[in-house]
Formats: structure tokens, C-alpha cells, sequence
């Protein structure tokens, strides 16, 4: 016996999303709907552990929504929502937070660099962010979750809880009916091994892309238009040195690194066949030919975007669908934990 193959991610509506959410995250998610059933997410309860204003908030819900079906994610075949429209999210988020143990949250990487000095002012939303997102995860008991490098110490984390829950409700699993061995929860799986795992910034390739960068420069958003990305790719920090001809001479040359390893993802190829083509150019060679790669990836994005934008109504819609349908799996899995954890069944569930 094994769980069945479904793959779930998310990206949060928290504005600028860029190069590194598309190569890291959302191109893997349209390739894996080949080869897997898909529950795509815009994590609106993860936007708000930080301060959003409601009237961005909606419009950025509707962005990542936009670019989700620009990118080519097929909301009829595969599930396209957002998380506040599902009520089970929270509700089994509520349960973890009584699983999972204060000591394991407090390692998490993400809340002390998003808290910063200043732990105390940060919201618990922030602190308990990690087992809203197993949640997101287990309540469709997904198995594969592709994710860029950057969260993969909170699946680490969904994978603990997931354990926690199967051991210490055990003899509960068997009595309502499941498998005691294989547990109520899979042991949900990150997906990292894309082509561009940890996009870096434009300005200092040591550094990951981040929404948040306060230079604009530092990264190319989806919604840029031609222009900026030809500009942002032109004014990228970079060496002295021309290309090396072999992967091994960009170890130490992170700026480098990180301008080959885009061109490799954009373009599908490795890095060794980029460098095959460019080794020993300068990067008044390169670059340009990094803007054209990106120009013609992103530019029919970018116009589907705008025009899907155009038509907030038809978005609404595909979220409406999706939220139903992605809400007849979690009411199912809910319904099943209530019983598991001892709680009695509303009418409704
Ligand atoms: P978020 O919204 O920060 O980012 C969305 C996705 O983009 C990836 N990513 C990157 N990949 C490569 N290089 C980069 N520079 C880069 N920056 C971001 C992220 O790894 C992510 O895959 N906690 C998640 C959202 C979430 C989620 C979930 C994901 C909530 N619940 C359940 C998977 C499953 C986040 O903040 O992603």
C-alpha cells in the first residue's frame, strides 16, 4: 500500500514576483501537470503573517492567479485556488499547532531572518507560518512539492508533523479503518531539483532574489515589460573576467554563476552546454543574449498576464472553481482527522 501521487505547492500574493518564483517554482509546477494530478495555491493566510494592505491584497491575489495560467497551469485539468477560500487549511493548521513542538519551530531559518531583531513585535502568525503550510500540504495528503531551495527546511518540518500525527494517533488510525503502518499522512516530498533551484540577485549573486529586495534592480519581475528586463539584465553585477569554458571555473564567481545558470534555465539547457556556446565571451556578449532569452520567455507571460488581468471576473471564477473542488478533498481529509484526533463530526462535515 502506498498514498496516491498528487502534487501540491503554493506562492504567496505578497506583490514583485520575479524570475527566481518562476524558474524555482511555477515553471515546475507547469511541467509536473505532465506527469501528475496538481493543486496549485495562492497562499493568501501566509501573505498576512506579514502587514498586507487589503486593497493590494486582492489585486496581488489575482496577479499570482494570472500568472499561474499565463505560465500555463490548466485550471480545468489540474486545481487553481486560494488558500482563505478553504476553510481546512486553518482548521488542520490548528491541529499541527498542537502536534508540532515549540522547539522545532523555533529553528526555522525563515522566521528569524523575516522576524529580524525584533522577535517580540513579530506577529505568531510569522512563528506558526510553518504548520499553516503542512497543512496547505496534508490536507489534500499530497506526496511531491515542488518548491524552490528556500523551503526546504519547512517541508523538512510538514514531513515531522506528518510523522508526529502517524505515531502518536495510531491506535486511532487503525480503529477508524486506515493503514497503521503507512500512517494517516504521507511524508510529503520537496521537489528541488529544478534547473534553477536559488535564482540570486541581479546586484550580488551571493544573496537569493527576493521579493522583498528593496532595488528593483536586484531582480526581474514578471511583470516587467521589455525594456526593464533588457536594462536590469545590461546594469547585472558581474566580473572582469570572460566566461569560463567549463562549469568548475564559475565555483567563486557567484555573479557569473547566477547570470549562466538563468540562460540555462530559461533556455532548458545545462549549464555546461551554455558555457559550450559562450565559454571565453565576454559579458558584453553574453548579456545581450541573456536579454533576448529572457525578453522571449517572459514577454508572452507578461502580455497574457496584462490581459488576463483585464478580466478580474473570469479570475475570480477560475478561484471559485477551484476553491470547490480543492474544498470536496479537504472536507473529505478533515472529516477523517476529526475522527482520528477524537473530535465529533458536525452535521456538516
Ligand atoms: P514564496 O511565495 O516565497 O515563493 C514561491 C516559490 O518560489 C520559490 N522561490 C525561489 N526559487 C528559486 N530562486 C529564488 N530566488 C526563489 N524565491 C522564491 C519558493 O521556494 C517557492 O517555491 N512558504 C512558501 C509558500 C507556501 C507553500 C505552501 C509552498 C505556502 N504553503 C505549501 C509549497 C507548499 C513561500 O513563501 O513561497
Amino acid at each position: 500500500m502506498s498514498f496516491v501521487p498528487l502534487v501540491f505547492s503554493g506562492v504567496q500574493p505578497t506583490g514583485n514576483l520575479h524570475l527566481g518564483n518562476y524558474l524555482g517554482a511555477i515553471k515546475r509546477f507547469v511541467e509536473m501537470q505532465a506527469t501528475h494530478d496538481c493543486i496549485y495555491c495562492v497562499v493568501d493566510q501566509h501573505a498576512i503573517t506579514v502587514w498586507q494592505d487589503p486593497f493590494e491584497l486582492k489585486k496581488q491575489i489575482r496577479e499570482v492567479t494570472a500568472a499561474f495560467l499565463a505560465a500555463g497551469i490548466d485550471p480545468v485539468k489540474h486545481i487553481v485556488f486560494n488558500q482563505s477560500q478553504v476553510p481546512e487549511h486553518a482548521e488542520l493548521a490548528w491541529v499541527f499547532n498542537c502536534v508540532a513542538r515549540m522547539g522545532w519551530l523555533n529553528r526555522m531559518t525563515q522566521f528569524k531572518e523575516k522576524a529580524g531583531k525584533d522577535k517580540e513585535n513579530a506577529s505568531v502568525g510569522l512563528f506558526a507560518y510553518p504548520t499553516l503550510m503542512a497543512a496547505d500540504i496534508l490536507v489534500y495528503r499530497a506526496t511531491h512539492v515542488p518548491v524552490g531551495e528556500d523551503q526546504k527546511q519547512h517541508l523538512e518540518l510538514a514531513r515531522d508533523i506528518a510523522q508526529k500525527f502517524n505515531n502518536d494517533f495510531k491506535a486511532s488510525i487503525v480503529s477508524n479503518g486506515h493503514d497503521g503502518e503507512l500512517g494517516y499522512f504521507p511524508q510529503p516530498e520537496p521537489l528541488t531539483q529544478g534547473p534553477a533551484p536559488r535564482v540570486m540577485s541581479l546586484r550580488d549573486g551571493t544573496k537569493k532574489m527576493s521579493k522583498s529586495d528593496p532595488s528593483d534592480y536586484s531582480r526581474i519581475n514578471l511583470t516587467d515589460d521589455q525594456d526593464a528586463i533588457a536594462q536590469k539584465v545590461r546594469k547585472a553585477r558581474t566580473d572582469s573576467e570572460p566566461l569560463p569554458s567549463e562549469v568548475d571555473g564559475l565555483k567563486e564567481r557567484p555573479d557569473a554563476d547566477n547570470l549562466v545558470t538563468i540562460y540555462a534555465a530559461l533556455a532548458s539547457k545545462s549549464r555546461a552546454d551554455v558555457l559550450g556556446e559562450f565559454g571565453g565571451s565576454q559579458f558584453s556578449v553574453f548579456k545581450p543574449a541573456l536579454a533576448d532569452l529572457a525578453v522571449s520567455v517572459l514577454s508572452p507571460i507578461n502580455t497574457r498576464m496584462r490581459e488576463l488581468m483585464e478580466d478580474p471576473g473570469h479570475i475570480d471564477a477560475v478561484l471559485a472553481d477551484g476553491s470547490e473542488r480543492a474544498g470536496a478533498i479537504a472536507a473529505k481529509v478533515m472529516g477523517e482527522v476529526k475522527d482520528i484526533v477524537g473530535f465529533l463530526r458536525s452535521r456538516k462535515s
